[in-house]
């Protein structure tokens, strides 16, 4: 299921995102914002319990959330949209899944791995900003289902439908949550009209 977060906010942080003007500390700064507001609908459907909490005046109903969250970003540039979700999600771990493309085929070859131990037990929702081929996003959730994982949910910034084509139908059962769903892949495999690279205007290389 492909879900479309759209806010005004977020659509005027996403323009200075795309922007060839922004440099680095912009780019970095309107990611973190942009995570934060996207992290409210991804996580709309956590599920909650009831407990007890004792204000001042009074016992009263209070909630809390049912299963551990797990951040897992894919490096390098999950790590920027990361951030906004681990302000909003204070007690979340964070796995790391680390994944590159290569420059001819496209493919994805993975390089790291590392996941909380809870992983199976957990909400995870893993982190792109750019869902482009699709196939690093696909090969990160075999890697959290080899781990157990059950409840995943992807978040990315920018998306092409081919990509969330390729994604669907290789995990059907997990959500993707996208601030744009752009026009196209080019002949490069990037995302038109997109931003660029990610990580290269995240990490300023
Ligand atoms: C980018 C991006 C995704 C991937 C998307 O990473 O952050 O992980 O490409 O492409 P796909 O959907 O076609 O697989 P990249 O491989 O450039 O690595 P980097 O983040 O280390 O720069
Ligand atoms: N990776 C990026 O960083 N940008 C794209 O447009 C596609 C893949």
């Amino acid at each position: 299921m492909f879900h479309h977060v759209d806010h005004p906010i977020i659509r005027e942080r996403l323009t200075q995102i795309r922007s060839v003007d922004s440099e680095t500390p912009a780019f970095r700064h309107a990611l973190h914002d942009v995570a934060r507001l996207m992290c409210f609908s991804v996580t709309a459907d956590l599920e909650t319990e009831t407990t007890e909490v004792e204000t001042p005046l009074k016992k009263t109903e209070g909630h809390t959330l049912s299963r551990p969250v797990v951040l897992v970003p894919i490096l390098r540039a999950g790590v920027g949209m990361m951030q906004g979700f681990a302000e909003i999600l204070t007690e979340a771990s964070v796995g790391y899944i680390g994944l590159y493309r290569d420059e001819e085929t496209h493919q994805p070859h993975a390089y790291y791995c590392k996941l909380p131990d809870h992983t199976a037990a957990s909400d995870v929702i893993l982190i792109d900003p750019m869902l482009a081929t699709g196939g690093s996003a696909a090969d990160a959730a075999d890697e959290l289902k080899k781990a157990g994982a059950t409840r995943i949910r992807f978040a990315c910034l920018i998306a092409a439908p081919e990509g969330v084509s390729a994604f669907e139908e290789r995990h059907p059962d997990i959500p993707i949550y996208a601030a744009a769903l752009d026009e196209k892949l080019n002949e490069n495999a990037y995302i038109v009209p997109g931003l660029g690279d990610a990580g290269d205007r995240y990490f300023g290389t």
